[in-house]
C-alpha cells in the first residue's frame, strides 16, 4: 500500500494564516478520531509543537496556534482511513481554506512514506516530535511512576533497544533530528518536560 501523494503543492497561498478556530479544530479531532490513544498522541504531538514554537523559535501566540493544530491534526485521517492518510486530512483542510503551510507541516510529517520533504521550521519539528513523542510515552507506560523523575539517560538505554516501541522507525528519527539541526538528547529532555502535562 503506497500512501505516496504524488504532490508537492498544498493549499492556496492566498490563505495563509487562516486557522480553525480551536473549538473547531477539536471538533474535527472528536468527529474523525474515536481512538483514544491516537487522539492521546495527537494532543501530546500537538502541545509539543505549541511550547517548541513559543519557547525555542520565539514565535508569537498566533503562529503558535498554527503549529499547534498542524500536531493536533496531523493524523486525522490513520483511524478511519488507513490506507488515505494523510490524503483525507489535506483535503480536508484544503476544502476548508486552511494556512497552506500547516496543510504542508501535515503532508510531510512522514516523508518516506508520503513523499514531501520537510522544509520550514514547523515542518521539520512536527517529523521530529512524532515518533519521539510516541517512544517516550511508550516508555511512560512501562514505568510505574509515569512521567515522574523520568530522566534522559532511560528513554535514551530504551532508545538503542531494538525491541523496545519497535515500530517507532529509528533511522527516521536520526533523520528528523538531521532535518532540525536539533540534538537527540534536547528534543528528548524537551519531551519528559513537556509532554506529562497533557491529558
Ligand atoms: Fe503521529
Amino acid at each position: 500500500m503506497s500512501l505516496l501523494l504524488n504532490r508537492l503543492a498544498f493549499g492556496n497561498p492566498s490563505n495563509a494564516g487562516n486557522v480553525l478556530n480551536r473549538d473547531e479544530a477539536y471538533q474535527l479531532l472528536n468527529d474523525w478520531v474515536k481512538n483514544e490513544r491516537l487522539q492521546l498522541h495527537m494532543k501530546q504531538v500537538a502541545h509539543l509543537m505549541k511550547c517548541w514554537a513559543a519557547e525555542k523559535e520565539g514565535l508569537p501566540e498566533a503562529d503558535q496556534w498554527r503549529w499547534e493544530m498542524a500536531g493536533l491534526l496531523h493524523d486525522a485521517d490513520w483511524d478511519q482511513w488507513p490506507d488515505q492518510h494523510c490524503k483525507k486530512i489535506i483535503e480536508e483542510l484544503e476544502t476548508r481554506n486552511s494556512d497552506p503551510e500547516i496543510i504542508r507541516g501535515i503532508a510531510s510529517h512522514g516523508p518516506n512514506h508520503f513523499g514531501v520533504i520537510p522544509e520550514t521550521r514547523m515542518d521539520k519539528m512536527l517529523y521530529a516530535f512524532d515518533e519521539l513523542s510516541g517512544l517516550t510515552h511508550a516508555y511512560s507506560l512501562l514505568r510505574p511512576q509515569g512521567y515522574t523523575g523520568m530522566e534522559l539517560k532511560g528513554i535514551k538505554k530504551r532508545y538503542n533497544e531494538k525491541a523496545f516501541a519497535a515500530n517507532v522507525n529509528r533511522d527516521e528519527i536520526m533523520e528528523a533530528m538531521q532535518m532540525a539541526g536539533v540534538e537527540l538528547e534536547t528534543i528528548i529532555q524537551f519531551i519528559i518536560e513537556k509532554q506529562v502535562a497533557v491529558k
